[in-house]
Formats: structure tokens, C-alpha cells, sequence
């Protein structure tokens, strides 16, 4: 068994699909206990189940200040400790600004911004009182470039990034703080994104093509970074806003 996580706790939100499915399945494959969060009981019950006792589900939504605290309570009462969060949450929030309803900006704010906030919030105090404890913030290279009809999300995903430099030098030396900024990947929210364009398989396939590598990221790509950045392999790694795009942004 691969141990990179041994003795490890963590708590891993989006956990019931796409890539915080994968990363949750990557961590407890390395020896990690794993609080899986999500909004779909069903998903999340199977999932916990198939990955087995090292794995605990609590569905709720993270734009509520409280579940995030009930997530570090869950990970105490369950595995004793906590080290490591990975946030993956999020939507899209699509429409231009002038069409966007109020609700969706705020919405979208609260489920890719501010949820961070708020489970840093609750985890930061536990995750100091261990050696090696990170923050891994899912973002996307939507940080960095615009997509049309994308406000609230690039929005949302820069601030991400500002949120994660700011706690990396607020929490150091004891909690490393990173981000991972992805391309186009394959999960079902790249394919919901794909619903803006009048044929959404020729707009996937034609972001496949446009990445340099001429392929879709895979959820297990994605988990292979951020199992590397949460680990002691990236123990001098802090404050850091990694792409994962197959090229995309220099294409
Ligand atoms: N797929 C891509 O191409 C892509 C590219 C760059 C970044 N991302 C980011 O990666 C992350 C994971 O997305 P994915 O592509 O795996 O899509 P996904 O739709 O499979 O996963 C998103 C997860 O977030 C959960 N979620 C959404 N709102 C929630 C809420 N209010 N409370 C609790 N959970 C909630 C969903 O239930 C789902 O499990 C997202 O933050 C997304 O913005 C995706």
C-alpha cells in the first residue's frame, strides 16, 4: 500500500464527483482518513462505502457557514485530528453581467469564494496544531484568462487565488497554503459549461484540441498534483497558484 498520506486527516469538499471524487479516491489510496463532503447523499454514501472505513461522508452545502464547521467537528470526532483540507467545490454561474441574476453573482461568490473563507475559518486553528498541514485551493485558469459569460467565476476563482497567497503568508511557517489552477478537464461541470455553446460536443472537443497535449485534463491528473502538492514532497512549496491545463494558456 502507498503511504504518501499515512496518518494524515483530511477533509475534502466537491468529494461526490469529477475531480474531488478522484483526489478523495487518491488520498485514502495513500493512507489518508478522509471526510468526504458533499451534496449528494447518494453519491457521497456510495463513495464512503466503496473506499471504506477510512472514509466518512457529510453532505451539506458549503455556502453555509455552519456546515464548514461541522465538517472540522466531523473530522475530529472522527479521525482525532485534522491536517490537510482540499476545496473543490464549485460551480459556474454562467451569464454576462448585464443578464446574470443577483442571486446566481451571489451565489457563486459564496460557493467558490467565500466557502473557502469559512472552512479555512474552522480548520486553520486544528490544522495548526500538527506538523506538515496544508490548504489546497481548486481554482482554474479562469484566475488568470476570461471566458465569455464567466463573470462570477472568474471572479470568484482570482479572488481564490488572492485569499490562498494571503493565508500562506499569514499561516506560515506551520500551514502551506497552494492552489491548483485547471484547464478544461473532463467532469460533468466542464460539460454543464459546455451548454453555453450551440453544439457542446464540438465546443469540448475544439478545447481539447486547442490545449497544447490535444486532450481533456482527467480527474486523476488533477488528483496526481494535488496529492503531490498536500504532501512532504512539496514540503518547500507554499503560496503557489499552479496551472494543470495541458498547455491551454500558452496556446
Ligand atoms: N472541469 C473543469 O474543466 C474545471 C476547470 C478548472 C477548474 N475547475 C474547478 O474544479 C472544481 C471541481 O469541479 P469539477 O470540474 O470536478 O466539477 P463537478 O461538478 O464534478 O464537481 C463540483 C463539485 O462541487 C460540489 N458543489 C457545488 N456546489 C456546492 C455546494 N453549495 N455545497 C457543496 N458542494 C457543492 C458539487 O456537488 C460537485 O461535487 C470546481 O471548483 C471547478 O470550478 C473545473
Amino acid at each position: 500500500m502507498s503511504t504518501k498520506l499515512k496518518h494524515k486527516v483530511c477533509i475534502v469538499t466537491g468529494a461526490t464527483s469529477g475531480m474531488g471524487k478522484a483526489i478523495a479516491t487518491s488520498f485514502v489510496s495513500q493512507g489518508a482518513q478522509v471526510v468526504l463532503s458533499g451534496r449528494n447523499e447518494e453519491r457521497g454514501s456510495s463513495l464512503a462505502k466503496e473506499l471504506g472505513e477510512n472514509a466518512f461522508f457529510l453532505s451539506g452545502d458549503v455556502s453555509l457557514p455552519e456546515y464548514n464547521d461541522q465538517l472540522v467537528k466531523k473530522a475530529i470526532e472522527h479521525f482525532g485530528k485534522l491536517d490537510i483540507v482540499s476545496m473543490n467545490a464549485g460551480i459556474l454561474g454562467l451569464g454576462n453581467v448585464t443578464d446574470l441574476p443577483l442571486e446566481l453573482w451571489k451565489n457563486t461568490m459564496d460557493i467558490n469564494l467565500s466557502s473557502l473563507f469559512y472552512l479555512s475559518k474552522y480548520a486553520i486553528p486544528e490544522l495548526q496544531k500538527n506538523e506538515g498541514s496544508s490548504i489546497l485551493i481548486n481554482a482554474s485558469i479562469a484566475a488568470f484568462k476570461s471566458f465569455p459569460n464567466h463573470p462570477a467565476y472568474c471572479a470568484s476563482k482570482a479572488g481564490s487565488l488572492a485569499l490562498m497567497r494571503q493565508m500562506a503568508v499569514e499561516y506560515a511557517p506551520k500551514i502551506r497554503v497552494n492552489a491548483i489552477c485547471p484547464g478544461p478537464v473532463d467532469t460533468p461541470l466542464l460539460w454543464d459549461s459546455a451548454k453555453a455553446f450551440q453544439e457542446p460536443k464540438i465546443a469540448v472537443q475544439n478545447a481539447a484540441n486547442t490545449t497544447l497535449l490535444k486532450r481533456l485534463g482527467k480527474p486523476t491528473d488533477i488528483a496526481n498534483l494535488a496529492l503531490f502538492l498536500v504532501s512532504e514532497e512539496a514540503s518547500w512549496i507554499t503560496g503557489t497558484a499552479m496551472t494543470i491545463d495541458g498547455g491551454i494558456l500558452n496556446a
